[in-house]
């Protein structure tokens, strides 16, 4: 089974319908159960779909989404930390909370929901944790601060896990793509196709998940032909 957090759009959405198309079935939450039921429905016919509402910025919505799957008793292959928020601004004068928002989203859920399914997936002897950051990981941004604090700290979160499950045979790979097409980037006066497709995203991740169990893919970093926006 492949676990995604925020596979209701967007990258998270285009990962979940390639491991689906190809027999997987799938757990995975978002805040809004009608874009969950939506899924659903239209990947009817392939693989089983397991939806769960959540709101993984929610300590207490994360462990009940842990649980959820958990009661499902079916193996772990694949844990895609996915939600992610993106809010423009600047760490000198942003709106107080947005810090702490980002954090909990991006960051903290990572954290609790790896925990949730770590232990399952070193029992296993095999798994894989692909964790979404972003270019922000490695990068400054001005608009953006709190949001490549998220990053950064994802990033670091990352390949600290991936040095911890080394003998326990389960991968650990750090996404950072730019600039993608999805809801994060409504509202931008940009042609479509200065943008990568989350598809790209997920085609990378179907890759790095099907080497041998000698390798591990640790950093996917991938971006727009024409470069950053
Ligand atoms: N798009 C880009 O250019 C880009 C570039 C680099 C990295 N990323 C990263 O890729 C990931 C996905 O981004 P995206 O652009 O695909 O986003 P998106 O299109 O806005 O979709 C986000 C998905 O996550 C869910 N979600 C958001 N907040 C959540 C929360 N608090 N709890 C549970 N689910 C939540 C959304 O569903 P609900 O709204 O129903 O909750 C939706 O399914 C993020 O981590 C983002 O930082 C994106």
């Amino acid at each position: 089974m492949i676990v995604v957090t925020g596979g209701s759009k967007g990258i998270g959405r285009a990962i979940v319908e390639k491991f689906s198309k190809d027999g997987f079935e799938v757990a995975v939450c978002g805040r809004n159960l009608e874009s969950l039921k939506t899924l659903k429905e239209e990947l009817k016919g392939a693989a089983e779909i397991h939806i769960f509402q959540a709101d993984v910025s929610k300590k207490e919505d994360c462990t009940k989404f842990i649980e959820g799957v958990n009661a499902l008793n079916k193996p772990i292959d694949i844990l895609v930390n996915n939600a992610g928020v993106f809010v423009p601004g600047s760490i000198h004068d942003e709106e107080e909370g947005a810090f702490e928002m980002m954090m909990q989203t991006n960051m903290y859920s990572t954290y609790y929901i790896t925990r949730g399914f770590i232990n399952k997936m070193m029992a296993q002897k095999k798994g894989h944790v692909f964790n979404i950051a972003s270019v922000a990981s490695f990068m400054a941004y001005t608009n953006g601060g709190s949001y490549a604090i998220s990053k950064h700290a994802m990033l670091g979160f990352s390949k600290c896990l991936r040095e911890e499950m080394k003998p326990h045979q389960v991968k650990v790979t750090s996404v950072m793509p730019g600039a993608t097409f999805t809801a994060s980037w409504e509202g931008v006066d940009l042609p479509e196709d200065r943008f990568m497709k989350a598809n790209d995203i997920a085609e990378l991740v179907y890759s790095a998940y099907n080497l041998s169990h000698s390798a591990c893919v640790e950093d996917i970093i991938v971006r727009p032909q024409l470069g950053d926006i």
